[in-house]
């Protein structure tokens, strides 16, 4: 008997044709939340230094972006507005403004574009002069007085016409209290995307950069309120809770760095899981495609993927636009 090996996984691999009928998973246009950066003034498009590619769009820019991207078929798009510092104070009291710039965001673009959802991030730190997502008293960041501004930031939002409300603040109670509020307003169609498992990550740097909330936030961190990047079990227990809370969709964030916690909550939950890519996920394979170390395309879509076979339901990313173009043309 010559000592070949009976079993050559290979076999499946020698043809695109037997690659593409063993293979497991797949990135389409079905998987991507595009978030979008609105900024106000007339400047269609404003670029961010430490996000290559990414750029702060006008009201007008966001519309047509926003255009393109159903026409695309990307399901929907997650809001992000840049304040002018003028309109923030220590209370954050311009997140329940029906005039503030996201409120005018959704309503432009669920005015002129339909087929695609609109998400809107819950949390004060857009509006706060410190940067934080709740309400800062004596130095802390107060939980259940943050809920009351939650709830009145979330009605406002509804109100304006945003599908999806999304609280990425990481108060405790926030799921129940925004749920409540938002039936008894009349509100029960509006979808709770919960960023249940977020960390208190380094990755958000850009971020904070293109909202302008790192220079807000100082030398502050988010770890009272944010997760420790060293805690697994405990991302179960946000994303148990949030499901009690009213919870119809949880998210991972940030998102390849914490794939094992994708892979446990969808096992656990078995419910719609999203992953986000962060800021600084983004600019690391965009900033070294740049320099030309990397194949940006290429390891953008096997990050994708890697989402996908972690059992990611669908991922936010900066790159949906260019990804669902290039899904598109094969
Ligand atoms: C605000 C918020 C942050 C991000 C999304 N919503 C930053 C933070 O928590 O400081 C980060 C997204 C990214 O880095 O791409 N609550």
């Amino acid at each position: 008997m010559p000592a070949f090996p009976r079993t050559r996984l290979r076999r499946n691999r020698q043809t695109d044709w037997s690659r593409r009928l063993v293979r497991e998973n797949r990135v389409t246009v079905d998987d991507l939340i595009w978030p979008v950066f609105v900024v106000n003034g007339d400047t269609p498009r404003v670029p961010i230094p430490s996000m290559p590619g990414v750029e702060r769009l006008s009201l007008s820019a966001l519309v047509d972006a926003a255009g393109q991207a159903a026409e695309l078929g990307i399901p929907a798009l997650a809001i992000f507005p840049v304040i002018d510092p003028a309109h923030k104070t220590l209370d954050g009291a311009h997140a329940g403004d029906p005039d503030n710039l996201v409120c005018r965001a959704v309503r432009a673009v669920k005015a002129a574009v339909s087929d695609v959802g609109v998400i809107c991030d819950v949390a004060l730190d857009p509006f706060t002069t410190h940067g934080q997502d709740g309400l800062l008293v004596d130095g802390e960041i107060v939980n259940d007085p943050t809920l009351e501004a939650l709830a009145r930031q979330s009605l406002n939002q509804a109100a304006a016409g945003c599908d999806v409300i999304a609280p990425s603040d990481m108060m405790d109670g926030r799921i129940g209290f925004i749920r409540e509020a938002l039936d008894e307003a009349g509100y029960q169609r509006v979808q709770i995307l919960s960023y249940a498992a977020k960390y208190a990550s380094a990755f958000y740097g850009p971020f904070r950069d293109a909202v302008g909330s790192r220079k807000a936030l100082g030398g502050g961190d988010k770890r009272t309120y944010q997760m420790d990047p060293a805690n697994g079990d405990e991302a179960l227990r946000e994303v148990a809770l949030d499901i009690e809370e009213g919870a119809d969709m949880v998210m991972v964030k940030p998102g390849m760095p914490y794939l094992d916690i994708v892979r446990r909550v969808k096992e656990q939950f078995g419910l719609p899981t999203y992953a986000y890519q962060v800021s600084g996920e983004y600019s690391m394979l965009m900033g070294a495609a740049e320099r030309g170390w990397l194949d940006g395309p290429a390891v953008m879509l096997e990050s994708l993927l890697a989402f996908k076979r972690a059992g990611a339901d669908g991922v936010l990313t900066y790159a949906a636009v260019d990804v669902a173009r290039r899904l598109k043309a094969g």
